[in-house]
Parts: C-alpha cells; sequence; structure tokens
C-alpha cells in the first residue's frame, strides 16, 4: 500500500473515491461546500435528510454523476470539541476500511481536521497516513486457499489545495510512514505463531534489520549467557529445547543529544507458565508473551531508518518458558546476572526474571533514561482491561515524558503508585527477594521486583499485558496484535533527540 501526495485544484484530480471527513452537528467544512456546490447540494442533502449525521466513524457513500471522482465516502469526524489526532488516525483507518470493501484501488484523502485545535499540515499528513498504513495491517502468508479472494487497496493519495505546504505536509507523510511500518513489524513478530517465532527467529530478524538499516546488533547465545552469568535468563530457558537468545541492539548517530536511552522488551516466544502451568484454555494467546521486545526491536530499526539522533540501545532477552525434566522449579533459588538472588514462587512470574538480567546489563551503558516494555502480569489486565498500559517507574520527570508520548500517538498509559510499602509483598526467608508477591496489586509487586535491577538509572516500565491483542478490531486496529509501544517510543525519542 502506498500513500502519495497531490496537491492542487479537485478538477486536476481522478479517483475512483475521495474521502471526506465532516464533523458531528456542524453543516458543511468550506471544502465540503464547495464540493456540495459542484453535486447540486448532494451532501447538503444527505445530512438534510438524517442518513449521515457526522458521528466519529459513521460512512455513507455518494455516487456523483459526471464527476472527477467516482465515489464520495463521507467520515464521520464526531463532536469538534472532542476532536484530536487519534480521530483522524480514526477516520483515515475508516475510510481505508470502506474503500477495501468497496474494492477500489486508489483513492484520494482530504488531510482530515488540519487547522482544528492547533492540529498543523504536518500532524494531520502524520496522522492520515498512520491511520491508513495501521488499518491497512494483515499477514496471510500462512492461507493457503482462499488467497485470489483477498483485495488490496493499491494506494491513497493525499490531497490538498495549499501549494505552500508540500514540504509540511511531506515531513508528516514520511514520518507516519516510518512510525507504521515499526508498528507493523511488530505486530507481524507477534502475529507469527511461537512454532515459527522462535527465540533464535527473533535474533535473526533483529539481525536482518540491523543489516538494512544499519545498526548494530550482537547475538548473545546461551554459552555467551552462562560466561556472564545470566542466570535468571537461564534458568527460564533450561526447560526448553530452543536456545535463548540475548539480543543487544545500538543505534549510534553522528548527531546525538542528551544520554544514552536504553529500551529494554520481554520476548518469552511462548509462556505455557511452566511446572506452574497455566489452564489450556486461551494458552494460545501466549504466543504473544513477546510483544514487548518486538516492540523493542522494531522500535530500534524505525529509529535508525529515519535517523533519530539519541544514541539508543535496545536489549531484548528471549526465550520459551516450558514444563519439562530440565524446568526451573518452584522453590528453586536462582542467581541473577547483577549477582542478586531470586527464591522461586511461580514459574509462570517469568518474565521479571528475563527483564532482572536485560535491567541489569543495561547498567553498563548508564542511561538517561531506562525504559522496560512487557506483557508481564495478568493483574493489569484485570486493574486496567485493554484500554490502557500499566506506567510505573523511579523518575516523575521521565514518567510524564512518556505519559505525554502516549497521549499524542493515542498509546495511552496510566500510572500505578510503586508506593515502598509493596516490596513487602516480595520478601523471602532464604533469598534476596521472590519473584511473586501474590495477587494483591499483581502489576505493581511485580514492578517493584523490576526496580531492585535497574540501579540509579531514571527507569519507567510499562506493562503491556492488556495491550498485546485485540479482540474485536477497531478503526485503525484491525483484529489481532497490535504492535502496542512502538509508536509510543519513537515520539518519545523524537521529543528526546529535540531538548
Ligand atoms: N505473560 C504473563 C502475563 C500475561 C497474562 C500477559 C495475560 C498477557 C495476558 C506472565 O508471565 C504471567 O504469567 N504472570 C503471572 C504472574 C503471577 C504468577 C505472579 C500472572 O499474571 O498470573
Ligand atoms: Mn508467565
Ligand atoms: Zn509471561
Amino acid at each position: 500500500m502506498k500513500i502519495e501526495l497531490k496537491l492542487g485544484k479537485a478538477e486536476e484530480l481522478k479517483s475512483e473515491a475521495l474521502a471526506l471527513g465532516l464533523f458531528e452537528a456542524q453543516g458543511l467544512s468550506k471544502e465540503a461546500k464547495l464540493l456540495d456546490k459542484r453535486l447540486d447540494g448532494a451532501i447538503s442533502l444527505l445530512l438534510k435528510n438524517g442518513d449521515f449525521g457526522g458521528k466519529a466513524n459513521q460512512t455513507a457513500v455518494l455516487y456523483p454523476k459526471g464527476f472527477e471522482f467516482k465515489r464520495i465516502i463521507l467520515i464521520g469526524l464526531g463532536k469538534k470539541e472532542e476532536f484530536s489526532l487519534d480521530r483522524i488516525r480514526q477516520a483515515a483507518g475508516t475510510a481505508y476500511k470502506k474503500a477495501k470493501k468497496l474494492k477500489i484501488k486508489n483513492y484520494v484523502s482530504f488531510l482530515h481536521g488540519k487547522g482544528q485545535k492547533g492540529i498543523d499540515f504536518e500532524a494531520s499528513a502524520q496522522a492520515v497516513t498512520e491511520g491508513t498504513l495501521l488499518s491497512a495491517y494483515h499477514l496471510d502468508q500462512y492461507k493457503t486457499e482462499g488467497k485470489e479472494d483477498l483485495f488490496e487497496v493499491e494506494s491513497m493519495t493525499i490531497w490538498d489545495e495549499d501549494r505552500t505546504k508540500k514540504s509540511a505536509i511531506e515531513k508528516g507523510m514520511k514520518t507516519g510512514e516510518i512510525s507504521s511500518w515499526g508498528t507493523n513489524l511488530a505486530r507481524d513478530m507477534v502475529n507469527h505463531p511461537s512454532n515459527f517465532m522462535t527465540p533464535t527467529r527473533m535474533a535473526e530478524i533483529a539481525l536482518n534489520l540491523a543489516k538494512e538499516y544499519k545498526f548494530r546488533c550482537e547475538i548473545l547465545s546461551p554459552p555467551d549467557l552462562e560466561k556472564l552469568k545470566m542466570g535468571a535468563l537461564m534458568a527460564v530457558a533450561q526447560g526448553s529445547k530452543q536456545p535463548a537468545k540475548f539480543i543487544i541492539m545500538e543505534h549510534m548517530p553522528e548527531k546525538k543529544r542528551r544520554g544514552t536511552v536504553v529500551l529494554v522488551g520481554k520476548a518469552i516466544t511462548f509462556d505455557s507458565g511452566g511446572i506452574s502451568i497455566k489452564p489450556s484454555e486461551g494458552m494460545w494467546e501466549m504466543k504473544g508473551d513477546m510483544a514487548g521486545g518486538a516492540a523493542v526491536i522494531a522500535t530500534m530499526a524505525s529509529a535508525a531508518r529515519e535517523g533519530i539522533p539519541v544514541h539508543l540501545v535496545g536489549l531484548v532477552p528471549a526465550t520459551e518458558n516450558l514444563p519439562s525434566g530440565t524446568a526451573y522449579k518452584p522453590g528453586d533459588i536462582i542467581k541473577s546476572y547483577s549477582g542478586k538472588t531470586i527464591e522461586i514462587m511461580s514459574t509462570d512470574a517469568e518474565g521479571r526474571l528475563i527483564l532482572a538480567d536485560a535491567l541489569g546489563y543495561a547498567q553498563k551503558y548508564e542511561p538517561k533514561a531506562l525504559l522496560d516494555i512487557a506483557t508481564l502480569t495478568g493483574a493489569c489486565v484485570i486493574a486496567l482491561g485493554n484500554v490502557v498500559a500499566g506506567l510505573m517507574g523511579s523518575d516523575q520527570q521521565l514518567l510524564n515524558k512518556v505519559k505525554k508520548a502516549g497521549e499524542k500517538t493515542g498509546e495511552r498509559v496510566w500510572e500505578l503508585p510503586l508506593y515502598k510499602e509493596y516490596e513487602e509483598q516480595i520478601k523471602s526467608d532464604l533469598a534476596d527477594m521472590k519473584n511473586s508477591g501474590g495477587r494483591p496489586a499483581g502489576t505493581i509487586t511485580a514492578a517493584a521486583f523490576l526496580k531492585k535491577f535497574v540501579g540509579k538509572a531514571p527507569w519507567a516500565h510499562l506493562d503491556i499485558a492488556g495491550m498485546d491483542w485485540e479482540e474485536k478490531g477497531k478503526p485503525y486496529i484491525p483484529k489481532g496484535p497490535l504492535g502496542f509501544g512502538v509508536r509510543l517510543f519513537l515520539q518519545f525519542l523524537r521529543e528526546w533527540g529535540r531538548s
């Protein structure tokens, strides 16, 4: 799917459809009025009849006679007071879906909402691009039948009359293209089943991306992990035949601002729970327990492609968590990379173990920001559902920056209190700590565990357990993996590189 740009008069265009956004209860916009006039009042008639009211993501199609556009696809932008960048993404996603349903190969889209609520041409172009490309995501390589029925929209053309805005629009399109590409890359990794997406395959993907987009990538395998004494990662891996991998990526631009940012992502390519095995119903979803790692790999590739002026390191510990005769067991005491000992209460609290080693390893970069992302706790799904990710950490300024990036990208995060008292729950009689604090405040005690390994670095932790998979499908998020975190991280890094 390609996105193009055309500037100038409508009459110079010719296309199968034009996607035009309209606000709820606002009458016609300036652009819509011009069109309406040339269409003998067809749009105002539609509004008057009440068939289309501009409610968010509502659609209607007009078929004008002898016009440069075969169809006009009207899309509701919702109430003007509620308008936001996310509404633009949604409108663009809704337009794409409608175009696909109508089997349209190319359509033209307005820059929805530009000029509203301080949203400039660049931001609108970015949001329209993102909404379109994110909505176009699919993975069909596993289907051997019915492929001939699959229809692809070939291209979408952003159109505006104002030729002076060319570079602003192009800039937004470029940023939007990279963000969506990265997100869809992460979605693919999460979507693939665990018999394909093994730790070794994830390492290969990272290596290939590094080669293509010119960032450093080094893979540590079991003998290296042994040497480094990554005891927590090795303990989780010891029940599986798949060798664990520790993926180290580094983006070293010539121009770089501020200090080093380190991203850490949990990559359990399948989480059965291990000896503390999970119920079988819904267990397949645990193929997505590497969504954090996928987000980090995809962010590295996107940041390198874009040339974001930040020294960025990505660390992804990857392994399966399986029960077997060699698996680690409840009651075992293991020694982490940092030297701290951990008593295993549940082999299903494996994510924090592999993150402990990665966060410990991150110390050698002396990061000015250390961010981790993980499908860490079922408790986070209970607390926040599938609406927003959990956020905890040690540095309020950093947390505020993450929140801001979340608001801007629509990948929202909600802070939970990481009070000292929660540490009581993970105290162990035999070792330095336990790997589970039981059911109460499970999301926070998991973060309290991680906190023991972050050293002095300003740290933020994102629990995305509820944000790995979309059950129904939303305007620009098809049913399936979300790729959550990539756009948030990229926005965070762009800001970091600016200041
Ligand atoms: N990967 C799971 C968390 C999860 C649950 C992610 C549901 C997405 C959806 C994690 O490894 C896990 O099993 N956590 C346990 C921790 C408990 C044993 C302390 C949990 O949440 O039950
Ligand atoms: Mn688990
Ligand atoms: Zn897990």
